[in-house]
């Protein structure tokens, strides 16, 4: 018999923090019954382990053994991904600032890197995933079939953030230059910058309410689906 479903659509969603990312990868998975990760959290997830094990971020050999022995589960959720660490729920914690930081300094070692993206392909092997983060377009799946880089002011970026946050004063500056420092870190590092792909689409999110960029990306889907509509 021939299965003639909609074929299940990798979607690529890379970009800066602050760019919308998490929302729009969590409402489009929402909307299309496709299973959003964010693979930012896995990142975030080792670099509380070494917080945990007092180990350095400079240390590559570490940091893929903890990986090598880290339990790390994605599940998706209404609000975005519930975080596991062997079992424990991490969900919160890892969003807080020293995790933050610390998960943009292990990331930028290659082999870490190696062990996340060899977990990120087997996650979203069979499709009808919205994945997000800095380098799916580029490195965990470059043959995606749909590739978004979603970008904005850095200002606009910040204000989101904090904003989030709920920071203000002197605390909203520092977390404001924390976000800036991090993003030159994420976009300059040798190994997998975050750059667009060649083939991705670029929404410029500065000027436009979720609603229109998540309007912008659910047509962009269509057309991909339109290509090659049902798996046989
Ligand atoms: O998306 P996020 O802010 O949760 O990501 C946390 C850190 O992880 C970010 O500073 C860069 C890194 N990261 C990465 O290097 N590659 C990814 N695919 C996702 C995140």
């Amino acid at each position: 018999m021939t299965d003639i479903s909609p074929r299940k659509l990798i979607i690529a969603i890379d970009g800066p923090a602050g760019a919308g990312k998490s929302t729009i990868a969590s409402r489009l998975a929402r909307k299309l019954g496709y299973v959003n990760l964010e693979s930012g959290a896995m990142y975030r997830a080792l670099a509380l382990k070494a917080i945990e094990w007092d180990a350095s971020f400079e240390d590559e050999v570490a940091l893929v053994k903890l990986a090598h022995d880290a339990r790390v589960e994605l599940e998706p959720t209404i609000g975005g991904n519930r975080v596991l660490l062997g079992g424990r729920d991490v969900s919160a914690r890892i969003r807080e600032r020293d995790v933050t930081e610390a998960a943009s300094r292990v990331s930028v070692h290659p082999k870490v890197r190696e062990w996340m993206v060899a977990r990120q392909r087997e996650m979203g092997a069979g499709g009808g995933v919205v994945m997000e983060g800095r380098d799916i377009g580029t490195k965990v799946f470059p043959d995606a079939d749909l590739k978004i880089f979603l970008d904005a002011d850095p200002g606009v970026r910040e204000r989101r953030r904090l904003e989030q946050q709920h920071a203000k004063g002197p605390s909203a500056e520092s977390m404001a230059a924390e976000l800036r420092e991090r993003d030159q870190r994420d976009r300059t590092r040798a190994n997998s910058p975050l750059v667009a792909a060649p083939d991705a689409v670029i929404i410029d999110s500065s000027h436009l309410a979720e609603d229109q960029v998540l309007a912008q990306v659910e047509g962009l889907v269509q057309a991909a689906l339109a290509k090659s509509p049902v798996e046989h």
